[in-house]
């Protein structure tokens, strides 16, 4: 049997224990958090941090930003809006890519472990480097593209085709689905994945959009678009429940019939 020995950096450490309760009063949670700073040498490290529920909000996020006010100021995450729209306090909780701000503490038995999205580098403890992932997303350029002249007023759409965008313009960017995607994983330099391929799709079937053609061409490619292959992790991940999976299949059904 092969034996794969890991480089010692990749090792998780066990951490401190911060704000442990000493009196039974309160109702504690338990929160395993991974911290790694780029600032020294240490291997990653899970910290656990307790919190009295009585005197927190009811989602992870408010517990993370308790935990950082009251407790342990290094505690670095992103998070804006608390309430599911600007996509930033996605990270991986109890197993699952989510949004710390949708997230109920109660939603978790025993111990809430956090780790920031998987496989994407990391900035520091629960922050990803999207450097990658914001490039794939201007590279599909999501913006209207137009050849006629500008009306005066406004681009006018009919209403069913306002309606083709439903499902798709609620996209909040947060790449939980491309983080939970095994293709992306495995190909992020050369697979655009779940979250920017739905982007794509937004745009493609944009009735005012006058540049399908060449948003096709740009996909056609055995990795940019080819590489799904239809696990639906992406669909089971989104927490603002798109479905991207049926995003990519709209678009390779495109590709089908523009080549008939
Ligand atoms: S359906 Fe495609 S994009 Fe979604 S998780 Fe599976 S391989 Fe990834
Ligand atoms: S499709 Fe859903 S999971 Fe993916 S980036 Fe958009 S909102 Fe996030
Ligand atoms: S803080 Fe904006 S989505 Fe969670």
């Amino acid at each position: 049997m092969v034996t794969l020995t890991l480089p010692r950096n990749s090792r998780v450490n066990r951490g401190k224990a911060w704000n442990q309760p000493v009196r039974a009063k309160g109702d504690w949670k338990e929160f395993q958090i991974y911290r790694w700073s780029p600032d020294d040498t240490e291997n990653p490290r899970v910290d656990s941090y307790w919190v009295d529920k009585n005197d927190c909000g009811p989602m992870v996020l408010d517990a993370l930003i308790k935990i950082k006010a009251e407790v342990d100021a290094t505690l670095t995450f992103r998070r804006s809006c608390r309430e599911g729209i600007c996509g930033s306090c996605a990270m991986n909780i109890d197993g699952t890519n989510t949004l710390a701000c949708l997230k109920s503490i109660d939603e978790v038995k025993g111990p809430i472990k956090i780790y920031p999205l998987p496989h994407m580098k990391v900035v520091k403890d629960l922050v990803p480097d999207m450097t990658n992932f914001y490039a794939q997303h201007q590279s599909v350029e999501p913006w209207l593209k137009t050849s006629t002249p500008t009306p005066p007023k406004e681009w006018k759409q009919s209403k069913p085709d306002r309606e083709k965008l439903d499902g798709l313009y609620e996209c909040i960017l947060c790449a939980c689905c491309s983080t939970s995607c095994p293709s992306y994983w495995w190909n992020q330099d050369r697979y655009l994945g779940p979250a920017v391929l739905l982007q794509a799709y937004r745009w493609v079937i944009d009735s005012r959009d006058e540049a399908t053609g060449e948003r096709l061409d740009n996909l056609e490619d055995p990795f940019r678009l080819y590489r799904c292959h239809t696990i639906l992790n992406c669909a089971k991940a989104c927490p603002k429940g798109l479905n991207p999976a049926k995003a990519i299949a709209e678009l390779k059904k495109l590709m089908v019939e523009r080549r008939v």
